[in-house]
Parts: structure tokens; sequence; C-alpha cells
């Protein structure tokens, strides 16, 4: 049977630790096409009806592309969409072995592993910060003598600022090395980062300036730039936690194409082609430096904020693109929009969240949702990695936006015990 005669089959690569499941199902049924989930867990959704799930082995990408190249035989697919970083790999090999149009293997590897990133973006000749890697075994004294300050410290391949660490002095380093290092040998940590990558941390030295985060969407090479989001509180340590991002960029036009340019010229220098970018880029005098790209689109829930043309979401769009269907418009929705992420302020056990209905009523807000319930542990940075929920706001202007979005985090109180 030829695409012509059934419907599009998707498969959506979503870990069960992952946001994004409901968005990118409500999109999926929308656009009539036919889903098939592949996830880490047997059977993690409650919602049989809302498609057939393969459980596969998203740890060993080589091992789950023979389980998804063997499931395609009986049913065959058309585009696999990995929905995170956690399933861009096993994407990218299913894809190459099914021959489907995809990043190669060796782009998406270098978005996996910072260490990587990192060289091959230095030797493109981009705007890079002095990188080393430190093996967790060697004493890390002689490193931290020679080295100059401030630095950063960060796993390899964990996601949401998890272990990274600003050090200012060679002891802040030394101590900063422990604690990630303690981080990386949970369980979950491990099995993120996978144990190749779970025994060293990158060094690399902190570059200044203000943060900003570009979402795109690649087409046989080219970059569409879909959102520009300011993160308008200082990111500058010793951990980083993302709170705000507003849309559009309040950065001046020349700084954009600045961004633009470093963007563009980080998916060339990976191999990156096709699919979604997200790229985190830090601005300062020196120029644009890429700090992050990820072959993924926008994580958490912050997605929410865009919608395209006549109200498309940014699940469809990226489902639209993996299908070949056309895309009406790439115009993000006039207004300003805007997310908070709510850190998790101090350890314990979260009794209750109080404030919601409060945070709600302020004028521009359009949702605060709670995705931590009651009575689970929670854990801030650098060990933790969830955020207690997600704050909501669409307005005419990003200054109105991010008002409103402080003042409803202000209206919400955490009880943690
Ligand atoms: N060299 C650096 N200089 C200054 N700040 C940095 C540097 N590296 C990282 N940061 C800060 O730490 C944040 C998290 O770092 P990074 O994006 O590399 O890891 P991550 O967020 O854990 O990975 P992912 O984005 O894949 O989830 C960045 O957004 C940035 O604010
Ligand atoms: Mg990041």
């Amino acid at each position: 049977m030829t695409i012509e005669d059934r419907q599009p089959r998707v498969m959506l690569l979503i870990p069960s630790a992952s946001y994004r499941a409901p968005d990118f199902m409500d999109a999926a049924q929308r656009l009539g096409v036919e889903v098939v989930v592949g996830t880490d867990r047997q059977n993690p959704f409650n919602d049989p009806a809302t498609g057939r799930i393969v459980a596969l082995d998203f740890e060993h990408p080589d091992h789950g592309a023979n389980q998804i190249e063997a499931f395609a035989v009986l049913h065959p697919l058309d585009t696999i969409v990995a929905v995170d970083d956690g399933g861009a790999l096993l994407a990218a090999r299913a894809a190459r072995r099914l021959e489907l149009p995809y990043n190669s293997v060796s782009a998406v590897e270098a978005t996996r592993n910072k260490a990587l990133l990192r060289e091959r973006l230095a030797a493109a000749g981009l705007p890079s910060p002095t990188f080393e890697v430190h093996a967790l075994l060697d004493d890390p004294r002689p490193q931290a003598a020679r080295l100059e300050y401030p630095v950063v410290v960060k796993p390899l391949a964990l996601s949401a600022s998890r272990g990274v660490i600003r050090a200012d002095t060679p002891e802040q380093l030394i101590a900063a090395i422990e604690r990630a290092g303690r981080i990386l040998t949970s369980p979950e940590a491990l099995e993120e980062c996978g144990a190749p990558l779970a025994d060293r941390v990158l060094i690399e030295g902190y570059v200044p300036g203000i943060e900003v985060s570009l979402e795109g969407l690649l087409d046989d090479g080219r970059l569409r730039v879909l959102a520009l989001f300011d993160k308008p509180d200082p990111l500058e340590g010793p951990y980083f936690e993302e709170t705000i991002y507003v849309t559009p960029t309040r950065l001046p036009a020349a700084e954009q194409q600045r961004v633009v340019e470093t963007a563009e010229a980080a998916c060339r220098a990976l191999g990156l082609v096709d699919g979604p970018v997200h790229a985190e880029l830090r601005l300062n005098d020196a120029g644009a430096y890429a700090i992050d790209i990820a072959a993924r689109s926008i994580g958490g829930l912050c997605a929410r904020t865009l919608s395209f043309g006549t109200g498309m979401s940014l699940e469809e769009l990226l489902l639209r693109h993996a299908i070949g269907a056309e895309v009406d418009s790439y115009e993000r929705d006039a207004r300003a929009a805007g997310v908070m992420m709510i850190p998790i302020p101090s350890a314990g056990t979260l009794r209750a969240v109080q404030g919601q209905a409060e945070a709600e009523a302020v004028s521009l807000i359009e949702s605060v949702t709670i995705s931590i319930h009651p009575g689970s542990r929670v854990v801030p940075l650098p060990e933790g990695s969830e955020y207690l929920g997600f704050i909501f706001a669409r307005g005419e202007t990003p200054e109105a936006v991010e008002a409103a979005l402080r003042e409803a985090h202000g209206r919400l109180r955490f009880d943690i015990e």
C-alpha cells in the first residue's frame, strides 16, 4: 500500500517523563494521521484509545532502531518524530534504517553530547567559550589551579540545567565537579545521560551576557525562525533556573539578526537539516554564542505560548512538516506571549499549592497549570529537573506579558514540608 491509499502513519517517540504527549496527540488527532507511540515503558498512558503504543529501548538506540524496523515491516511508517531530546537519537537511527528523511545520526549525536557540540561549533569557527572534559575519576586540583574563571561545569547529556553549576574560584570548581558527579550517579541521571557519558563533565568558560532562545524549523537545510524568546530573568548562576520566556523578543533588529545567523551557522556546522531546532544563545559585545542546540522543539509545556496562522499549534505545524502536508502560515500570532516555568523553591514534600485562582485572575493570564501532585517530593536545581508548573500569559506587549507572569507568580504560595 502506498501513502496515497491510507492515512499517513507517524511514529511519535515520547519518553514517559515527557510533558509533551497530550499536545502532540491532540495535534495528530486534528490532522487525522495515524499515530503509533514509541515509548520507554510498557503502557504508561491511561487512555489506550489515543493510539497504539510500543515499548522501545530508548537507552540503546541501536536496539531500539531494530525494534522500530521490525515494527515497520508489518506497519509501514511514513515518518518518525522525536518529541523530546530523549528520542532524537533513536529517531535518527531508525530513520536511517527505514530510509526516511531525517537528520543524520552524526548531527543528532552532537546535540546529545555537549562536549561534541562544543568541538563541532568551535571547529566551524563559531564564537565559543573555552572548554575541556574532566574525567570524574581524575584529581580536579591541577585543572582547577590552571583554569581561568568563571567557568561552568555541566554534565554531557542531562537536560533542563540539571547539574549545570557556575564556579568563580578553584575551590568552587572542585565542589561543583563533586556535586555534578553525585548528580550523575543517581539512577535517572545515569539513564538519561547514558553510562558512557556519565563518568565525566564538561568545564566551559562562562559566557556573560543576555540569553535568548530561538525556536526554528529546518527544511532541507534552510532555517525558518518560528519564534525568538527573551529570557528576562538574569541567568548568572550559580544554578541556571529557567523561569520566564517571552516572545516577541525586545532585542533590536541587528541583534536579532546576529542570533539568527549564529543559529543558522550552528545548524550547518552540526549538519542539522530537517525538523525542529531549539537553540539557546547568549549575546555580548564579542558576539552571539550558541550555548545549546537541540534537534527538538521547545520543552515542557512552553509550546503552548505559540500559535500560528489561524490558531495552529506548534505540534500541528511540526507534524504537518513531518508528513509533508501543507502549512498555511508560519506567522506567529501577532500578540505577545509568555510562559513562566515555576521553579521549585526548596526541597521537601509538596503539601499544597495555594492562590491558583488569584493567579489566574491576573489580567492577561491565560492559565496556571500545576504539574506536580501534592504529596510528591520536590527537588530544586541543580539536583532536580522538574518545574512546579507553568503560568501562561498573552497580551499586546512583551512588557505587559512579563509583568503579568510575575504578578501571577507572586500570588502563588507553595507549601513545601
Ligand atoms: N558556558 C556558559 N556560560 C554561561 N552560561 C551558561 C554556559 N553554559 C550553560 N549556561 C547556562 O546554563 C543553562 C543550561 O545549560 P545547557 O543548555 O548547556 O544545559 P541543559 O539546559 O541542561 O541542556 P538542555 O538545554 O539540552 O536541556 C543555559 O541556558 C545557560 O543559561
Ligand atoms: Mg539548555
